[in-house]
């Protein structure tokens, strides 16, 4: 029988076992499940200890990890998602954070900097203080930065056709990247453009792989010897593969007539026009490969590449031997599938490490581990996703420096940077034509300037440029072909400008005409897909029949590609391609006053109508206006 002693200890055990359920249902509800092994942060770890393997730092970490923090970082959101949640950097672990179009969100490199840290610093207030990347699209110059020094596009490096020079642009946008906080670049495009009406062909180096294979040099340039280094960003060799060989009209969306299309294509030729240049970018040990929105049909109807694990797990991983991350592309998986289990289940599992998803991270975050738990990924496939991305930031050295070094803020845009876009400019310039030896000028010339593109610092930029269609206007500080040809010709030149050539002409002894695309960027600018169809303006064509008609004349073109020129050329003495030169108009100016040489040549070739697209070298019956590879010298 009880006693009262008994009846109290009983009343007390009762009540000492209810408050240990008690504190054990708070416990559980606060600690949902148990995190493993290191379940809290432990300064001694290995994975901190910078004297170790990258290998086994990985190992050590990923062995950390619950399969939550795993599943935040194969996630890359829009700085404009998280905007407001930043917390949930640290709580859903984001392994990396973007922003869209090279959109100029602040001014200066320490702004800029400011921004990032902040994220940076909720990414290491997370348990295991993993630290996050982050990336943009710094595809010519970190034009992101209205001060930067902004490149020719790359069509004009590969007319420039110079290996070392791409690379040295490339290590100069380097720093004015990095130095602004940012990580990783989603750049160089390796797509090999086979249709010049693709609205892309400008982020091309050109039609042919080897040449485009060449450029792969910029990888050297953006990466350094040294990732971790302030001077060095991870490289993305983009879009794997197939991107510039779609079909016009294939696609199925009305506005995207080439862009995120369907290449159609054998497997060899696939593998000879747009896998190959991947293979020396690979071998220059680029960090990161972006997939392709775009569909390959090598026979058996098309595949995108996002769903194609024969295309990124058994040639990308497999025989090219690429070991770094495998990003998707902006909301890309969605294409795969209405039902988005489905989309995400099967590009991870056909080799995508990271999904730019970039707007509903947390339902990324949960199908993916609804699939996990549910057997559709396997535990193995999302380690090697995260042990690449791991891999990649202890590269980076963010377990060591997490922040950015704004030291070198000063390079930003600095007159060396400035004179090596210039260089590259002058390099990329094309002489098409030249009756009777009229470039060079002299200097001592009356010069009369006309066109759209002579005073517009927008359009010699292009997209993705401040913003991700570029404006006419130009967000970037640099000097227009105008003001070069100003600074260029001697003080013995009288320059007179009118845009649309209504001034009178009046004794000048040469005219020059700047014509010129307005931006655009991807399928915006696909030929067909709106304004942008590769023919001149009226105005420009107007200003072209003008000037011609009264004086010599020179016609510079300003365009991501060749523009149709039937019908405007009869009168017109003197023709140079400038592509899209970036922020020094004055590069433009030296070769047309002699003061460098005309050197570069077609990197595509030149069609007389844009219907005789897709026109390539080596075509059956190819009889362009301008064949691949042509460019008179002076
Ligand atoms: C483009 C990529 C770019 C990404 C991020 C996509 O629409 O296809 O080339 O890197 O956006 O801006
Ligand atoms: C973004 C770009 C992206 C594009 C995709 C834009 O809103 O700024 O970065 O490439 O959407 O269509």
């Amino acid at each position: 029988m009880s006693s009262p002693f008994n009846r109290r200890a009983a009343i007390w055990t009762g009540a000492v076992a209810a408050a240990a359920a008690a504190a054990l249902a708070v416990w559980l509800v606060v600690v949902p499940d148990d995190p493993g092994p290191g379940d809290r942060f432990d300064p001694g770890a290995a994975y901190l200890d910078p004297s170790l393997p990258i290998a086994e730092r990985v190992d050590d970490l990923l062995a950390r990890m619950t399969i939550e923090e795993k599943a935040g970082q194969m996630t890359q959101a829009v700085v404009d998602a998280v905007g407001g949640s930043e917390d949930d950097i640290r709580d859903l672990g984001i392994g990396s954070l973007l922003n869209g179009g090279s959109d100029a969100l602040h001014d200066t490199p320490e702004d800029w900097a400011a921004m990032i840290d902040g994220f940076q610093e909720r990414a290491l207030d997370s348990r295991l203080r993993i630290p996050l990347m982050y990336g943009l699209d710094a595809v010519h110059g970190n034009a992101s930065l209205p001060g930067a020094t902004v490149f020719p596009h790359n069509i004009g490096l590969g007319a420039a056709g110079d290996p070392g020079l791409a690379e040295r642009t490339a290590a100069i946008t380097a720093i004015e990247t990095r130095v602004a906080g940012v990580h990783w670049t989603f750049s160089p495009c390796l797509c090999v453009a086979r249709d010049s009406r693709w609205g892309r062909t400008f982020e091309s180096f050109g039609e042919d792989p080897d040449l485009v294979g060449s450029m792969a040099t910029v990888v050297n340039g953006y990466q350094g010897e040294d990732l971790s280094a302030a001077t060095s960003v991870l490289a993305t060799a983009k879009h794997f593969a197939g991107d510039g060989g779609t079909a016009y009209g294939s696609s199925t969306t009305e506005d995207y007539l080439l862009d995120q299309g369907v290449t159609e294509l054998s497997e060899e030729e696939l593998r000879r026009l747009h896998i190959a240049p991947f293979e020396d970018a690979i071998e220059a040990g680029v960090g990161s490969v972006m997939v392709s929105y775009s569909s390959n049909d090598l026979g058996d109807g098309p595949v995108k590449a996002h769903a194609d694990e024969y295309l990124l797990t058994d040639v990308l991983r497999g025989e090219l031997g690429f070991d770094g991350i495998v990003l998707s592309d902006w909301q890309a998986i969605d294409q795969i599938s209405p039902d988005y289990n489905e989309a995400v289940r099967t590009s991870i599992n056909a080799g995508i490490d990271m999904v730019m998803v970039p707007f509903d991270y947390r339902k990324f975050i949960d199908t993916l581990l609804e699939e996990v738990e549910a057997g559709n990924v396997s535990e193995d496939r999302v380690d090697d996703a995260v042990g690449r991305i791991l891999t990649q930031k202890f590269a980076l050295g963010l377990f060591e420096e997490p922040y950015a070094d704004t030291s070198g803020a000063d390079l930003v845009g600095s007159e060396e940077h400035r004179a090596v876009a210039r260089e590259a400019a002058a390099a990329s310039q094309v002489l098409l034509r030249n009756e009777d030896d009229l470039l060079p000028l002299s200097g001592e010339e009356s010069v009369y300037v006309a066109g759209s593109g002579a005073d517009a610092l927008g359009r010699q930029l292009g997209g993705w440029s401040g913003a991700w269609q570029g404006t006419v206007e130009g967000v970037n500080e640099g000097t227009t072909i105008l003001e070069g040809i100003g600074e260029v010709a001697g003080p013995g030149a009288e320059i007179r400008f009118s845009e649309d050539a209504s001034e009178p002409i009046g004794a000048a002894d040469v005219g020059v005409v700047v014509v010129a695309e307005d931006p655009y960027s991807e399928g915006v600018g696909d030929a067909g897909a709106g304004s942008h169809d590769m023919t001149l303006s009226e105005a420009d064509a107007a200003a072209v029949d003008s000037v011609c008609a009264a004086a010599d004349c020179v016609v510079i073109v300003v365009s991501g590609r060749p523009v149709e020129l039937d019908g405007h050329l009869e009168r017109v003495d003197a023709l140079v391609a400038a592509w899209l030169p970036g922020s020094e108009g004055a590069g433009v100016a030296d070769p047309l006053f002699g003061v460098e040489p005309y050197t570069g040549t077609l990197p595509v070739s030149w069609p007389r109508k844009v219907d005789d697209e897709p026109l390539n070298v080596g075509d059956p019956g190819y009889d362009p206006l301008f064949e691949f590879g042509f460019g008179l010298g002076t």
